[in-house]
């Protein structure tokens, strides 16, 4: 979030599961590139890595 803004968690739960929702009031991904979420090395980012999600995801 480049100018600054609020991240929200929302956690929920099941007999066998927990859900996890994170928002944040940043630029938002385009349709493109939510595609790939999740990809190893996936990054738009200058100095990104492209893990942090990817490890997220497994
Ligand atoms: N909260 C977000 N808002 C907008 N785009 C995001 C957000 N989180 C992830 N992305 C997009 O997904 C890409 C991959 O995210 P990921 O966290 O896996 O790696 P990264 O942020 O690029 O690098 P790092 O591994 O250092 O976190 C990002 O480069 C960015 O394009
Ligand atoms: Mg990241």
């Amino acid at each position: 979030m480049p100018t600054g803004g609020s991240i929200y968690v929302f956690i929920d739960s099941t007999a066998h599961h927990i859900l996890i929702k994170i928002k944040d009031e940043g630029v938002g991904i385009g349709e493109e590139h939510v595609k790939r979420l999740g990809e190893r090395f996936f990054t738009t980012k200058h100095n990104g890595n492209g893990l942090s999600l990817m490890v997220r995801f497994i």
